[in-house]
């Protein structure tokens, strides 16, 4: 029979509880949820009502919940600016770890996590969910099918649909690098993983451009108000939030449950809640008038040990959000777009591959990453499997967007990652 471990959660939100904290509750036979944490009493107990955990194991202050080992495995969940604080208080407490992504902004605290690791001695594992999606374990056995022959370089494209970054990078939590993380790690370290990950080589240098370019009051038409509730072009306005979060809501069925609308507001999701939320809270914010400092667009450039090249650009002027990644090799190429891969080995004619397909029956979120990354926790704590990711090369991939950052705001200069 399997071990059922017992599972902390600190920081009950949309990753969590509904996203890692639901997958874990559906494996009673290797996790049990036995304590959570969250600073927000009402969030705490309705996750505590949903996974069963008792009241008193319920915390509201971090202090008291740290003031004790809980349980085996601690999953880490709190905003960006928490991890760290959170993880090298679990490190120090034996637990063993599922934080989120970005770890950190700063050199000096990967090199921290690092040390403390080493002498505590944790299984950790850090969310690149991406890892774990069917789309990109199929571009990794490509790539060491040697069917492509040698790699030469990497272009890796990150659309954010012009809503999603309305949603979280204009509106919502990751705004302003005040309290989150840049975009280059807050959205793009799973892009970051994956290209040193492809790359198979620690980067060398690395070069950066972009900007806060759009989302600004210059840019707000003159009908524009402060909020969406009373504007006059809450019909029209591509960034309305009533067409953002009424009208693709109503489009999709009314789920009930749902991402980013409940962000907004509790589930079962509602339009008079929806509405409600765009009336009062900070959803319903004109994007001209937020107090958003994060990119909309970055390129950066990267050179590997190996000689291996890289090219990742994000931008936020899209329809959706469908990564466009292309391995280019001596003997072939291999272009990915919405999760479809097409290879090319030169001379025969083109393959088409639709790894979804393969995968239909898995829950989908970041196509399979989520559960599969859940299901490879369990392969960590219980030493059955190797972990595909380890906090070194989380450390790696972090370290390659802290230098990208720095990189951008000197105006693109040439940095080398490990000085
Ligand atoms: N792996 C991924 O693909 C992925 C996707 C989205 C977000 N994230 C990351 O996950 C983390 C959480 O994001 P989210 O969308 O769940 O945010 P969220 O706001 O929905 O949830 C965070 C929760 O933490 C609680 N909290 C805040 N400070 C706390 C503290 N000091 N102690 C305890 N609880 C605290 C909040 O009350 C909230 O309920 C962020 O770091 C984010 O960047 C990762």
């Amino acid at each position: 029979m399997n071990r059922i471990y017992t599972i902390a959660i600190i920081g009950t939100g949309a990753r969590g509880a509904k996203a890692y904290g639901r997958l874990i509750y559906k494996a009673p036979d290797r996790y049990k949820i036995t304590h959570l944490c969250d600073i927000n009493p009402t969030v705490l107990n309705t996750v505590g009502d949903e996974f069963c955990v008792p009241v008193e194991n319920r915390y509201t202050d971090p202090q008291v919940f740290f003031s004790e080992k809980r349980a085996d495995v601690l999953v880490i969940a709190t905003p960006d600016d928490c991890h760290v604080e959170h993880c090298l208080a679990a490190m120090k407490m034996g637990y063993d770890i599922l934080c989120e992504k970005p770890l950190t902004d700063k050199e000096d605290e990967c090199k921290q996590l690092l040390e403390t690791q080493k002498k505590y001695g944790n299984k950790i594992l850090v969310c690149h969910v991406l890892r774990y999606a069917s789309a990109y374990v199929k571009l990794k056995e490509l790539l060491d099918s040697g069917k492509l022959g040698k790699l030469v370089s990497i272009n890796w494209v990150e659309p954010l649909g012009y809503w999603h970054q309305a949603h979280s990078y204009v509106r919502g939590n990751w705004r302003n690098t005040a309290h989150a993380a840049p975009m280059i790690l807050a959205k793009c370290c799973h892009d970051l993983d994956l290209i040193q990950y492809f790359a198979g080589s620690k980067c060398d240098s690395v070069s950066s451009v972009g900007d806060l370019t759009f989302f600004k009051q210059e840019h707000a038409p003159a009908e524009a108000t402060m909020r969406c509730a009373d504007c006059a072009l809450k019909e029209t306005c591509a960034y309305s939030a009533y067409r953002i979060y009424v009208e693709r809501w109503k489009e999709k069925g009314r789920p009930e449950v749902d991402w980013p609308y409940n962000v907004l507001v509790s589930e079962p999701i509602t339009e008079e809640k929806l509405i409600r939320a765009i009336e009062t809270g900070p959803y319903g914010r004109c994007v001209f008038h937020c107090d958003n400092n994060v990119v909309d667009h970055q390129s950066v450039q990267m050179l590997f040990e190996n000689g291996v090249t890289a090219t990742l650009q994000m931008n936020a002027f899209n329809q959706n959000s469908d990564r466009r990644v292309t391995l280019f090799g001596t003997y072939g190429m291999v272009d990915m777009v919405d999760d479809k891969i097409t290879l090319n080995v030169f001379g025969q004619p083109a393959e088409f591959i639709d790894p979804s397909v393969q995968n239909a029956h898995e829950d989908y979120a970041h196509g399979g990453g989520d559960s599969r990354m859940i299901d490879a926790l369990y392969g960590m704590i219980s030493g059955e499997r190797p972990l595909a990711t380890s906090l070194e090369q989380s450390v790696e991939s972090h370290l390659i967007g802290i230098k990208a950052e720095e990189s951008r705001l000197e105006g693109g200069k040439l940095l080398l990652v490990h000085e």
